[in-house]
């Protein structure tokens, strides 16, 4: 053999070993899987035709959320008294991805005060008019995708940050019978869900509810109250929409408080919309961002009711928070090209 072969065997031998090994074939949903964590993502269907995108879901995700096709104004744009009240062809395509993928779907939501139709919040409506629409609006989205959908958010953002309840049109007008107010009308969107899928989970969801304040302490006495009167609630959803800020020592502790309180009321914790922004992406403020990645995922790890981790998307070119939070973004897992970040790497490696 010539000197030119051998080398260039040797090469060969040294570029198949790099690949190979970051070529492992981990990925998060495995890596997770162990550990009988989930890890999800929200999505938008109309992705579906980017290549990497369809790769990356399909690899790396065991649950998926649609990010917006769920929502009351998405999936209901039109009054039931008229032609296609409905339009489920966004949803449909994503449980189809789902299921031909072996992953699960969380319905994202029932009951929210934003994104909601002209037609619902334009004043027309009498309270009794309102109640008989919401609890056919469950009927109808939770009964089409029952075997579908393994969780539900059937309430989102009801509380305001000083703990108050948020003055929504389903509050303001909850139809007959309910002079007491409160989380009344809450109440009545879990049972009706319940009926319409007696196997899905069904979760209450929140921002700015991750650590213990005055919004957390609603919602958790909500949940106490909910459970003692054996309210169909199955556990708590924590967007966790966080910026540098959340790696504050006593801001990680009050959220590990937080989520024990949760788990000692029997209940389960989603991580539902995690995603961590910045205002630059620096190579310091990335790798800050991997560093509260992995303590955020080491948290979950150590709460054995903290059965899910899903992101608010997975990469730099489709995420809410540049239209959202102005001068800020990269919150993501991997960059606007599809390349995984340090974030990634952290995510992974804390799963593992
Ligand atoms: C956001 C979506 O990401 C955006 O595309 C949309 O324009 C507005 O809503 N809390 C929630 C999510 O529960 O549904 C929101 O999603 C982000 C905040």
């Amino acid at each position: 053999m010539t000197g030119f072969t051998i080398s260039a065997l040797l090469m060969l031998g040294a570029i198949s070993a790099v690949a190979s090994k970051s070529d492992s074939g981990m990925t998060l949903r495995k890596a997770a899987s162990k550990h009988k964590i989930f890890v999800g993502t929200a999505v938008e269907p109309r992705f579906f035709e980017e290549p990497e995108y369809r790769q990356i879901l399909g690899d790396e995700f065991s649950v998926i959320e649609p990010e917006n096709g769920m929502k009351f104004a998405s999936i209901h744009p039109r009054p039931d008294t008229g032609p296609n009240p409905y339009d489920f062809v966004g949803p449909d395509a994503l449980v189809a991805f789902a299921k031909s993928h072996k992953i699960k779907v969380r319905g994202h939501t029932l009951v929210w005060h934003s994104q909601q139709p002209r037609w619902v919040t334009n004043g027309s409506l009498t309270p009794v008019e309102l109640s008989s629409i919401l609890r056919k609006h469950i009927q109808t989205v939770v009964g089409r995708y029952r075997k579908s959908i393994y969780a539900w958010d059937v309430v989102n953002e009801a509380f305001n940050d000083n703990g108050s309840l948020r003055s929504t049109v389903w509050f303001d007008h909850p139809g007959i019978g309910f002079e007491h107010q409160g989380t009344a009308y809450i109440e009545q969107a879990f049972r009706w869900a319940r009926e319409a899928d007696p196997r899905a989970k069904l979760f209450y969801n929140d921002y700015s509810a991750e650590t213990i304040d005055p919004k957390s302490d609603a919602i958790f006495a909500m949940a106490q109250d909910f459970k003692k009167r054996h309210v169909p609630l199955d556990g708590i959803g924590l967007q966790m929409h966080c910026d540098l800020s959340f790696s504050r020592p006593e801001v990680l502790r009050s959220f590990e408080a937080n989520m024990q309180r949760i788990a000692d009321l029997g209940l389960d914790i989603h991580i539902t919309e995690l995603d961590i922004r910045l205002h630059d992406d620096t190579s310091a403020s990335l790798s800050a961002q991997a560093e509260l990645y992995s303590k955020i995922i080491q948290i979950c790890r150590r709460q054995p009711r903290c059965t899910l981790i899903q992101f608010w998307g997975f990469t730099d070119k489709h995420t809410w928070i540049p239209g959202f939070y102005r001068g800020q973004g990269w919150p993501l897992l991997w960059d606007s090209q599809y390349v995984k970040k340090p974030a990634y790497e952290s995510v992974l490696s804390n799963l593992k």
